[in-house]
């Protein structure tokens, strides 16, 4: 890799009109997806990088490809609970591909997006290198050793030494592979970087540092042209810059294109431009990259908070590992589109990275779909967590790790903070903030334009407090547990506002109201009574409302938004923290939340109402909501009103004047609760604002296990072998309900041209297989994942289960 090429500064820079001279369709640079037809083995090979060893036997597969998930659960896997207790090992990959002669004057390029971990590479025999970072993208210049006709890339994995992840790592290929093709005068990796440095609603001026790297023998004269397109066919001026660079080295273009009138970047309206570089050598086309970016401005105030485009706003924040559940660490695109979808209908608008590079289609999304980001990289550094975690890369390898992944996603819009780290154990001890320091540096040179923070969660502990020393060199200080500590229980943040007004402060991690969705302990064991989903919540809503009303905290981060796989205890795999399940449905917590972050009306009830042999104990309801208030009812019988308020009602303007309409709480949390005998029947809730019903929401008990419907996220896929829909089962009862207990076991038959990627159901003590073929369904609902084959025509899945008809559902497959 390139990271030590001398920059050669910029001759002259010129503006000029229109921005139409060159045609977009110039063939000088193609980005081939390199994920087909590799071949693979769970096993170390000796031999497997020379050119002629006989991998026929080997499996074909496409990739991205997680050989982890595939395995089985047993309780002595080496990865423990930390990994979900799924195998890791050594696994080769190889792959065959052709290039034409006219070719090998062209320079060209391998990226893997993510290998998972400590990967080699080979080209026809010779080694490219060995990447440690399993979650960083790299990637090798591979023109030495190509050659006319065949060639073979081989990839050795190596996850064997255990631990080392705290969390479900996966293992193999698990992200894309691009084969980059271009001209030996050309943009190098990652070489673009644009800044949009003081944006206001009238004007957007847009500066680029564009590298170009010269490969050729001889010296030479580039013109780098670059301009902005929009929506609605919106094309900006050009900039121009005009240099030399000598054979063997790189220049560096500053462009700077003024956009009158943006379309700012924001959450609600997350509108992108791409920014288009030329590259010309005697006045002819030799590259072109097309960069998405955004408009915006971030500013973090101490005392205010975070301002986008000069507003304030709340980071209503999650922290996401990323695993996709039943697909493991090989998340096809639309698992997280859904997956991000149901987040922003909570309300949520900002992620935290939790502790590693994300997929760079992951931020994609994040910009498309409006999500603010805290970006983090590790999960450790010099001082270990686990024994072969990346401690043992950290003094060789931070350096490099550091600059690519910030040069690979600074780009994003989405991105509005760099964390160094999660929990780094270098808080407290002495030094610790010399490697600090140095992180610090590498992120301010690499990006200033953001500021970087990192989970601490030793602040105020009793035995070895995060120094001060540390903390004080943060940008932004981020608290792990702001409530952990003593008297911060219930004063949170204020502490350390008053000790250190100059500290910007956010909720790096913090309790959520997560929990197994649908399980009360209801049912199971009737002599148990543990209703902890009637105070879970407690200290959720505590937390937000400290947030909420003190605008220095930039916001807050709960741990998780999603349910994922390992940091588990036997037996179950995976960790239960989200207020979403594995499956991507909803747990009650993520009510509680969308109550606080969205304005459309809220009510959410709960538990279930079909329960057996408790007929006259008395069950506390519960329901989640922004209405002003809500009256209950079981089978038609009114059990009263209940109202919260938060903020509490004040004087507003002048003595006794209160803001209206009062609405007379009858309590301070942020649920409200009924005390209620059961029976079996109904329970209604009914919604009021300002005195008018705006929801209800009924909770019934059901009949027994009648059917399985089975709903498609979508009913057309596209033939790739890539694409993905989202399948939900639920078994119902004769009248069409969702059956809460159901536990029916499921088998599902897949034709036509497509397969069945993962099945789950959110349960995570259920061992099954994930590519089995069959799957319980979890209180009542379970998940298939069926990817599009190659071939148009359509795809069925069939689920059968003992007692119930056979039902299909039937999805296009089309080019
Ligand atoms: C935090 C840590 C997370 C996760 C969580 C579990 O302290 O940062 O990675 O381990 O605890 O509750």
């Amino acid at each position: 890799m390139n990271h030590n090429r001398k920059l050669l500064i910029v001759f002259f820079l010129v503006l000029i009109q229109p921005a139409t001279i060159i045609s977009a369709q110039s063939l000088t640079r193609t980005v081939t997806s390199f994920d087909s037809e590799w071949r693979f083995v769970q096993s170390d090979q000796q031999n497997a990088f020379e050119t002629g060893f006989d991998d026929k036997t080997w499996r074909m597969l496409d990739l991205p490809h997680d050989w982890s998930i595939e395995g089985t659960v047993t309780q002595n896997a080496p990865t423990g609970g930390s990994g979900g207790y799924l195998p890791a090992g050594i696994g080769w990959y190889r792959k065959h591909f052709t290039v034409k002669k006219g070719d090998l004057k062209m320079n060209h390029l391998i990226l893997f997006d993510g290998v998972y971990m400590n990967s080699d590479v080979w080209i026809n025999g010779k080694h490219l290198g060995n990447y440690p970072f399993g979650y960083n993208s790299f990637w090798y210049n591979l023109d030495e050793h190509l050659r006319a006709g065949d060639n073979v890339i081989a990839v050795r994995v190596d996850n064997s030494k255990q631990p080392a992840s705290r969390w479900y790592s996966g293992s193999g290929i698990y992200r894309h592979v691009w084969l980059i093709k271009v001209n030996k005068v050309h943009i190098p990796q990652w070489g673009i970087y644009i800044t949009t440095p003081q944006v206001t609603e009238k004007s957007g001026p847009v500066s680029a540092e564009i590298r170009v790297e010269n490969s050729s023998p001889s010296l030479q004269k580039v013109t780098v042209i670059s301009y902005i397109t929009g929506n609605k066919g919106y094309t900006s001026a050009e900039s121009q810059s005009v240099f030399q660079i000598q054979p063997g080295q790189e220049g560096k273009a500053k462009n700077v294109i003024n956009v009158p009138d943006p379309e700012l970047w924001s959450v609600e309206k997350p509108s992108m431009y791409s920014y288009v570089t030329k590259v010309l050598v005697d006045g002819k086309p030799v590259d072109e990259v097309i960069t998405p970016f955004g408009i915006r401005s971030i500013n973090y105030d101490v005392g205010k908070g975070f301002f986008l485009n000069g507003k304030s706003l709340k980071m209503n924040g999650v922290c996401l590992h990323h695993d996709g559940g039943c697909v493991g660490a090989a998340v096809p695109l639309e698992v997280w589109e859904r997956r991000l979808m149901i987040l922003k209908e909570m309300g949520c608008n900002a992620i935290r990275t939790a502790h590693n590079p994300v997929a760079p289609e992951f931020l994609d999304l994040c910009d498309k779909m409006g999500f603010l980001v805290m970006n983090e990289i590790f999960d450790e550094w010099k001082r270990g967590k686990v024994k072969y975690g990346y401690n043992i890369y950290f003094d060789q390898w931070a350096e490099k790790d550091v600059v690519s992944f910030i040069h690979r996603d600074r780009n994003h819009p989405s991105v509005v903070m760099w964390s160094a780290g999660n929990e780094i154990r270098e808080q407290p001890v002495e030094g610790g903030e010399k490697v600090l320091q140095k992180m610090l540096d590498m992120f301010h040179a690499e990006d200033p334009t953001r500021p970087v923070t990192v989970g601490c969660d030793n602040i105020a502990a009793d035995d070895n407090p995060a120094r001060l020393e540390f903390l004080s060199l943060l940008d932004i200080v981020g608290y792990n547990y702001v409530d952990r500590w003593h008297e911060r229980r219930e004063l949170f943040f204020s502490i350390d506002r008053h000790d250190h007004p100059d500290w910007k402060m956010v909720g790096t991690e913090s309790v959520s109201n997560g929990g197994l969705r649908g399980d009360y302990n209801f049912g199971r064991d009737t002599s148990r009574f543990n209703p902890s989903y009637n105070s879970r919540m407690i200290r959720a809503e505590q937390l937000w409302k400290f947030v909420a009303v003190h605008p220095y905290v930039i916001g807050d981060f709960m741990w998780t938004g999603i349910d994922y796989l390992g940091e588990a205890f036997w037996p179950t795999k995976s960790a239960s923290s989200g207020v979403i399940d594995l499956c991507g449905f909803p747990k009650d917590g993520y009510y509680f939340y969308q109550s606080q972050w969205i304005d459309k009306p809220v009510l959410h009830l709960f538990p279930h109402w079909n329960l057996e042999g408790r007929e006259g104990r008395i069950i506390p309801v519960l329901a989640y909501t922004n209405c002003d208030a809500v009256e209950l009812f079981v089978n038609g019988k009114s059990f009263g009103e209940k109202r919260l308020e938060f903020p509490r009602q004040g004087n507003s303007g002048s003595w006794n004047r209160y803001e209206f309409p009062q609405k007379n709480a009858t309590t301070a949390d942020l649920h409200l609760a009924w005390d209620v005998p059961y029976e079996p029947g109904s329970v209604k809730a009914v919604g009021r604002k300002n005195g008018k019903i705006v929801c209800t929401e009924i909770i019934e008990t059901t009949g027994k296990p009648a059917a399985i419907r089975l709903t498609a996220d979508r009913n057309q896929l596209t033939a790739d072998n890539q694409d993905v829909i989202h399948v939900k089962i639920e078994v119902v009862d004769d009248k069409g309900r969702v059956v809460p207990a159901a536990d029916n076991m499921i088998q599902y038959k897949i034709t036509g041209s497509g397969k069945l990627l993962g099945l789950d159901n959110g349960n995570p003590a259920d061992h099954e297989p994930y590519n089995s073929g069959k799957r319980k369904v979890f209180n009542g609902l379970g998940l298939a994942i069926i990817q599009a084959g190659k071939i148009p025509g359509k795809v069925t899945l069939t689920a059968l289960s003992e007692g119930m008809k056979d039902v299909s559902i039937d999805i296009s497959v089309t080019m």
